[in-house]
């Protein structure tokens, strides 16, 4: 059942290639994205004027990362919160918005209840959900499904992938129609999509020394992840990774927001990881690095093939293929996911079931 793997998780990062396929192709027919599916007409797309993206854990961070790509793409503001926050702060929704609530079982309590909290109060919500016929898909207003197939591991990997691939499609989608990006951009973009199912599967090549960097680490007390836009959004999935399987104590922080106060944690030895992979943002995020190297931090880079200069910061650096900047987070995140579950394997954790957590939240 685990498929010659030790774990499911395991199994589970190995899938992402056919998951993110499976989940882009129906959707891209010859060079263009077919979104038929969600009845979101054009009109409609052109009238929307705010997204709010709502979802838990893991899926929350896609929704970090889908506020940069919906801005950048589309130039429509967006809002992010967590369910649990979302449900009970009373907002002010704007008329003509969307509300895209994101969650891999569908069950999620919270995100269900902030759900129906868009509906009593006459927002229209799109799903992205995995599994098929659950709550959140029955009752939300339309669903774009994310074909990850069954996920047993605890801490999500091919969920989160295909929830990203979802968002990439609508926001490039609501891009063209909305006339922020041209044709030319738009089939770059679309391309680029097409091609992330094989870069992920490049990236998943990289594991012997990832996991050999791993084993050095795993008696780590504390982890940072720093990055910028995309990358700080994926540093807070790296970090969530982290501290399910590993539990070893990892933050996140917008690398911008080490001076203000983070940085005081720093000793020598910490583990700090820098995913750069945003190019007009490198240099500011190596700047950071190197504040936090001369506290004593070690630096793991996470980088783009191509910037070699980051070995003059970082102590290990693991690269990644080149994508268009947008849909970095793709691959950024496939390291990160090893680099937990190899730190949990390095410290023999049960690395599909940690302590205290369930696979799906169903309670408050
Ligand atoms: O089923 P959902 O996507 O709604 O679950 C949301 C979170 O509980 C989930 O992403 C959780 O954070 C994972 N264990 C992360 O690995």
């Amino acid at each position: 059942e685990k498929g010659g793997y030790e774990h499911f998780m395991m199994k589970e990062i190995h899938e992402q290639p056919a998951a993110v396929r499976d989940t882009l192709s129906p959707r891209i027919k010859d060079g263009r994205i077919e979104l038929s599916e969600i009845s979101l007409d054009e009109e409609t797309i052109r009238s929307v004027r705010r997204l709010y993206i709502i979802g838990c854990g893991s899926a929350y961070h896609v929704g970090v990362a889908a506020r940069y790509v919906f801005e950048s793409l589309a130039r429509l503001p967006v809002e992010v919160d967590v369910a649990s926050e979302f449900r009970y702060r009373n907002p002010v929704l704007e008329e003509n918005s969307l509300a895209i609530i994101i969650s891999q079982s569908g069950e999620t309590a919270d995100s269900l209840a902030a759900l129906r909290e868009c509906h009593a109060r006459g927002v229209p919500t799109l799903g992205i959900v995995n599994v098929v016929g659950s709550s959140i898909a029955r009752e939300a207003d339309a669903v774009l499904y994310t074909w990850a197939g069954p996920e047993i591991a605890v801490a999500t990997t091919k969920a989160y992938s295909t929830q990203l691939a979802a968002i990439y499609l609508l926001a490039t989608e609501f891009g063209r129609v909305r006339g922020t990006l041209d044709e030319e951009q738009y089939a770059r973009l679309v391309e680029e999509l097409e091609a992330l199912p094989g870069k992920i599967e490049k990236t998943l090549s990289d594991k012997e020394r990832i996991q050999w960097f791993a084993s050095k680490y795993a008696a780590a007390k504390d982890a940072f992840f720093i990055g910028r836009g995309l990358d700080y959004a994926v540093a807070l999935e790296g970090s969530l990774k982290f501290k399910e399987i590993s539990y070893i104590h990892s933050e996140a922080f917008a690398a911008g927001e080490m001076k203000h106060g983070p940085i005081s944690l720093v000793e020598k030895g910490t583990l700090v990881v820098g995913v750069l992979t945003q190019p007009d943002l490198y240099e500011k995020t190596i700047s950071n690095m190197v504040e936090a190297k001369s506290r004593g931090a070690f630096l793991m880079g996470l980088t783009t093939y191509g910037n070699y200069n980051i070995e003059d910061t970082a102590g290990f650096t693991v690269y990644v293929p080149r994508t268009d900047p947008h849909f970095a987070t793709s691959l950024s995140v496939i390291p990160l996911q090893l680099l937990a579950y190899y730190v949990s394997c390095a410290k023999g954790l049960d690395v599909d079931k940690p302590r205290n957590l369930a696979k799906s939240v169903t309670v408050e």
